[in-house]
């Protein structure tokens, strides 16, 4: 295994990632208890990561002295470079001195020396592009290093000292920027550090469901599923830890797509036997929301009334001591603001915060190291079928946010059938899996329409299909005409309150996703 050393670098994670791809198991341990990990993990090898400080700084982290006597290969990626090469005898300044104010972003290098973290990847006296995001620099390096590598603006890109296998990057290649990247760290763990590379997602699952049995012991967990992905995993996985005693809670708000709640008590509790309640509160979401057309007012009430409807259930349950969530990696970034300034809400996303707090239970959150597609892979893994697996991601607040203006159930009826024959079409044109999210919108606009000879006077349904790899920026789905004039034509004549069918085509930025 590979001990991840954290300095509180925002891409830490994605370095346990690509380890990870490689086959080989990592822990991260913040670099404050790295000791303890290491004396508790024998690692075959250590990583130290960036960090948002910078070594010149007073105060800033240091790497515990233990893991530069253990003998094992160390590599130290930007900040882990730095903090390496202060540590052994180099020097690291301040960047800011006017005639260098640091790398940032797309930067190429050159291969000046062979270098084991190079082997069947780069040649001497190639160019090669990387992702730099640092303002300090080493400008004299430790006894028994050279350099293997240079950029512009970084004479040490890559340092190296063979004997001891210590080994120092300026640039990250952690993330997808770097596109050798992966390769490197593959290098790095298996080659020199010996790692065998046969790690799985499987040898993942077994792990989790001990961390899971030694968290929660005989304890009684409740896990509030959303018929999305990330809920689904976690909640089977802790089953397999624990059994029965887990309990799910599906809350019904009545904003859900059409068959919802029937295919997830079909899959927990006669697939899986899982004990599942499910809390059937479409009166109490509906009600609520008659009048209300502010988009963060529908979001901040769907996302209260969530948690007092969950909350409520929870008690009637009793005794459950830990709630289950499906909390992932990138979850925890969004929620975390780095700059440390306040950033700017453009959404409000109710699922994630508010309820732990609120219900004063233990978390269990045995996906929060995971990316989406790794726990699509760890699905598959415990069993989930694939067409469950490869879900599209659906909003918490469900259909609300997709008719804008007034929610009544009338329009909700409406806009469940008109979604339904759309992804219908998809899926049997065989382009489900090539779309990150595709659903209709039903619009607060009426048209005038002619069906045989009467003169109609509808709802205008609109259509979103994107292409995304995180949701974070997103590109229309370019489908051929032939495709979405049949998707029209089939809703017009089948979805009676909908005589208009619009494809809509705007990238995020400036568009969201969804339309509020
Ligand atoms: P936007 O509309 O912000 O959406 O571009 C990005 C992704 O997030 C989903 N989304 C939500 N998911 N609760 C969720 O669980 C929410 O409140 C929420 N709002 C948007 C959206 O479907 C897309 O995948």
């Amino acid at each position: 295994s590979i001990l991840i050393v954290d300095f509180g670098s925002q891409v830490t994670q994605l370095i346990a990632r690509r380890v990870r791809e490689a086959g080989v198991y990592s822990e991260i341990a913040p670099f404050s208890m790295a000791e303890e990990a290491f004396r508790r993990l024998k690692p075959k090898g250590i990583i130290l990561s960036g960090s948002p400080a910078g070594v010149p700084e007073e105060g800033s982290p240091r790497a515990p002295e233990a893991l530069f006597d253990s003998g094992l290969p160390i590599l130290g990626i930007c900040y882990g470079q730095q903090v390496m090469s202060h540590q052994l005898g180099g020097r690291v300044e301040p960047g800011k001195d006017g005639e260098w104010d640091g790398e940032f972003g797309r930067a190429f290098i050159t291969i000046t020396e062979e270098c084991a973290l190079f082997d069947g990847l780069w040649q001497i006296g190639e160019r090669h592009q990387v992702w730099m995001s640092h303002g300090d620099k080493v400008t004299e390096f430790a006894p028994g290093f050279r350099i293997v590598a240079v950029s512009d603006g970084a004479p040490f890109a890559v340092i190296a000292n063979e004997e001891r296998r210590y080994y120092g990057t300026q640039f990250h290649p952690e993330v997808v920027h770097t596109p050798d990247g992966g390769k490197l760290l593959a290098n790095f763990v298996r080659h020199v550090c010996g790692c065998s590379g046969d790690w799985t997602m499987a040898a993942y699952r077994d792990q989790k469901i001990a961390d899971i049995r030694a968290q929660v012991g005989d304890g009684k967990v409740i896990c509030g599923l959303s018929g999305g992905v990330d809920s689904a995993v976690a909640a089977v996985l802790i089953h397999e830890a624990i059994g029965d005693q887990l309990t799910c809670v599906f809350v019904d708000h009545g904003l859900l797509r059409l068959n919802e709640r029937a295919h997830v008590e079909g899959l927990f509790r006669d697939h899986y036997n899982i004990p599942l309640v499910v809390v059937d509160a479409e009166q109490d979401f509906l009600t609520g929301l008659a009048g209300v057309t502010d988009p963060e007012a529908k979001r901040k009430f769907i996302g209260k009334t969530f948690i007092d409807v969950f909350d409520e259930e929870a008690r009637r349950i009793g005794g459950a001591d830990f709630l289950a969530q499906g909390t992932l990696y990138p979850d925890v970034i969004e929620s975390v603001s780095f700059t440390g300034g306040p950033s700017v809400t453009i959404k409000s996303h109710h699922n994630v915060g508010g309820l732990p707090e609120r219900m004063n239970m233990q978390l269990v959150e045995p996906l929060r190291e995971l990316f989406k597609d790794e726990v699509r892979v760890l699905g598959r893994e415990l069993g989930l079928p694939d067409v469950f697996v490869g879900r599209h991601p659906f909003p918490g607040p469900g259909l609300a946010i997709r008719i804008p203006g007034e929610v009544t159930k009338d329009k909700c009826d409406i806009l469940r059938k008109a979604d339904a024959v759309y992804l219908e079409e998809i899926r049997s044109a065989g382009l489900y899996d090539a779309i990150w999210q595709a659903f209709a919108v039903l619009l607060p606009v009426r048209s005038v329409g002619v069906m045989g000879d009467y003169r109609t006077y509808d709802y205008v349904c609109a259509l979103r299909a994107v292409t995304s790899v995180d949701g974070m920026t997103a590109d229309i789905y370019p489908f051929d005409a032939a495709f979405l004039s049949r998707v029209a034509t089939r809703i017009v004549n089948e979805v009676q309150g909908i005589n208009r069918v619009v494809y809509d085509y705007t990238s995020k930025p400036p568009g969201t996703i969804e339309w509020e």
